[in-house]
């Protein structure tokens, strides 16, 4: 490789930026890459492991050299000339406190190999960041102090590398000098660590004692350990099947990501080929509609290609005009993937605010993004003890199962056998943070049973019959702002104008439908998810249907509004403000709240979203509930009626 077209000094940076990389890369073009994690504890020497790969690659030149040197006699290296650990401890934080806290990505080369290192932390509270190292990675190194053993953070980090699908494990026994290459400690932990392997499901890894201080069987075999007969690291690294190579021998898949229409001469479909090759003529299927047809050209920005396999990013044109829309995926013909809407899952949670089971998130998956919700786990993880406890929610760090369902079908396989169309993202709509990764397993079998029964009396009819067009006037404000009463009144107006209506109040419906939920955050989520859908029924029966909940998030109430038809959900904001609310205190619950006897009270220990575009929104202090009743009946039925 050509020395200019290297990045900037490696040990400075800790993720190369996007240019450099593809700078970097072009050069090693043809030789096959190999991207890896390392696992390991604070000390278990993984930064000088990384280091040592680095520097025995060759990726390190003079001038950097030299500031090593004077970096590590400026901070001591144990009687060691050179401390590897400084050729990758970047983070700031990392060095003052001895973690690493995010995840660093580094490359280096050999003659035979380019690869992507992704450094991730070993703490416990950063599953999140081993889960974004690991998710392409097609191996991983597990760290052990051979002084140690095998420790609850080696088990955590193995079974999370094996549920991420990493195919191909390192047990690395580190530090052997300083159990004076003793194969019995090996021997040891081998047993240890092949027993608990078979318990999580990892059926084969590969185990080697090394040293990255001392470079013991890291680039060649070291005479401190004739026992071992296995490869080095670094010529293991060198040759274990990449998934890559994998992938191009499965069925094809490609999922694609951009329409290219250019002019109405040319339609092609761009995508990266997530399995196995593909040559014009091959006959191919579209889904989710299952169309098919044959592949006519592949185009790259060079010329056109007479053969593609997984890992490419292409362009296909197909013979026929045939409906094929970004997110739909382009597979063989003969073996499609499935499409379905409900799944079960593995579920990763990254962020800080728990799961909220029943909660519209964007879900991306493949090239695709639809809507879906999550149900209540079935059981959560302990990562430690690989335990399964029963859980209601996930909260940051915590993996589990759950079932989801999405908002239309998609194609898909499971994760194990295709991480592209297996693999999703979860994403919070309001917040836009990505909130989980997930796993897809399976679809559930009902999703194929249950269909949607066509009735002959329509909504149409039912509105028709009422002489009337269905209304959901939803009701949103704190506790005690007015909103029963306000509600009571709209009804009766509406009543007495001949209005078939129906009124769900919060109190109420929690006596019964919904008298197993309490006041948490994922319990007043599944409140509003069911009383949506009961008074999406009630409008189908062609009813004005007003509710009067606290419903206190953005998210459920978009939800609600998302499942009718336009102009039919008329948000109603009881704008009234916290202190007026707990001034009146009608019920007595602020003062409760107040003196710490009730928990998680919306306004004082859980929050409240004001509405930012409600339909209508009614200031308290400057109307009574008569006048704020009547505007609220003339602006949904475009009728004035003060004087009932
Ligand atoms: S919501 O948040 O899930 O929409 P909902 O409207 O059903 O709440 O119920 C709110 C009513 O329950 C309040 O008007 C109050 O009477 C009662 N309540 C009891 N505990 C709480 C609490 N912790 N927070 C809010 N309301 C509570």
């Amino acid at each position: 490789m050509s020395e200019t077209l290297t990045p900037e000094p490696i040990y400075q940076t800790d993720a190369l930026i996007a240019a450099d990389i593809d700078a970097y890369l072009d050069v090693h073009q043809h030789k096959t890459m190999l991207r890896f994690i390392t696992c390991g504890s604070v000390d278990d020497g993984k930064s000088t492991l990384i280091g040592r790969l680095l520097y025995d690659s060759k990726m390190i030149f003079e001038d950097q050299l030299a500031a090593l040197e004077a970096d590590s006699k400026r901070v001591g290296t144990q009687g060691q000339e050179i401390d590897f650990a400084l050729l990758v401890d970047g983070l700031a934080a990392e060095r003052e406190q001895g973690i690493t806290i995010d995840v660093a990505y580094r490359f280096f080369a050999t003659e035979k190999r380019k690869f992507i290192v992704a450094d991730t932390p070993g703490h416990e509270q950063y599953t999140r960041n081993m889960v974004t190292g690991a998710s392409t990675a097609d191996l991983a190194i597990i760290l052990i102090d051979a002084r140690k053993g095998v420790l609850t953070q080696t088990r955590r980090h193995s079974f999370l590398a094996h549920q991420i699908g990493i195919r191909n494990i390192v047990l690395a026994v580190n530090k052997m000098d300083l159990v004076d290459y003793d194969q019995a400690v090996f021997d040891g932990i081998l047993k240890d660590y092949t027993e608990f392997a078979c318990s999580i499901g990892i059926s084969s890894f590969v185990a080697m004692p090394i040293s990255g201080f001392k470079g013991d069987n890291i680039t060649g075999l070291s005479a401190n350990t004739p026992w071992y007969s296995g490869p080095s690291l670094m010529q293991h690294l060198e040759t274990v099947e990449v998934d890559a190579t994998v992938d191009a021998r499965k069925p094809f898949r490609m999922a694609v990501q951009w329409v290219n229409r250019p002019n109405l001469d040319f339609r092609g479909f761009s995508g990266l080929i997530a399995s196995g090759s593909i040559r014009p003529g091959d006959a191919v299927r579209i889904l989710p509609s299952g169309k098919t047809s044959t592949v006519k050209q592949i185009v790259t920005l060079g010329a056109d290609l007479d053969h593609a396999i997984a890992g490419q990013s292409v362009t296909l044109t197909l013979a026929d005009e045939v409906d094929c829309s970004r997110g739909d995926v382009i597979a063989s013909a003969d073996s499609p993937p499935q499409v379905a809407d409900q799944f079960e899952a593995t579920i990763v949670w990254m962020d800080e605010a728990e799961m909220l089971p029943g909660r519209p998130y964007w879900m991306k998956i493949g090239a695709q993004t639809v809507t879906a919700t999550v149900q209540q786990p079935k059981y959560q993880v302990n990562v430690n003890t690989m335990e399964q406890l029963a859980a209601r929610t996930l909260d940051l760090n915590a993996i589990g199962v759950a079932n989801l369902s999405t908002d239309r079908p998609i194609p898909f396989e499971a994760y194990a056998d295709n991480r592209d169309l297996g693999g999703f993202i979860l994403i919070d709509k309001m917040t836009n943070a990505t909130v989980a990764a997930g796993m897809l397993h399976f679809s559930l079998r009902r999703a194929d049973n249950i269909h949607w029964q066509a009735v002959d009396i329509t909504r149409e009819a039912h509105a028709a019959q009422k002489g009337q067009s269905p209304k959901l006037l939803w009701f949103t404000g704190l506790s005690g702002s007015g909103k029963s009463t306000i509600a009571n009144i709209v009804e009766k107006k509406l009543h007495a104008l001949g209005r078939h209506t129906f009124l769900l109040d919060g109190d109420n419906v929690r006596h019964g439908l919904n008298k197993d939920l309490g006041f948490t955050d994922a319990d007043r989520v599944e409140n509003i998810r069911r009383v949506g859908e009961v008074a999406k029924l009630m409008t189908d029966a062609g009813l004005i249907v007003i509710t009067a909940f606290i419903s206190p998030f953005r998210s459920e109430r978009e939800m609600v509004r998302q499942m009718l038809p336009v102009g039919e959900f008329v948000e109603v904001h009881i704008d009234t403000s916290l202190a007026e609310a707990e001034k009146r205190d009608v019920k007595g619950l602020y003062a409760k709240a107040r003196a710490g006897q009730l928990k998680n009270f919306t306004g004082i220990d859980s929050p409240y979203e004001v509405p930012e575009k409600p339909e209508i929104r009614i200031d308290t202090s400057k109307l009574d509930a008569e006048a704020a009743a009547d505007l609220i009946v003339e602006r949904v039925i475009g009728i004035w009626s003060p004087d009932l």
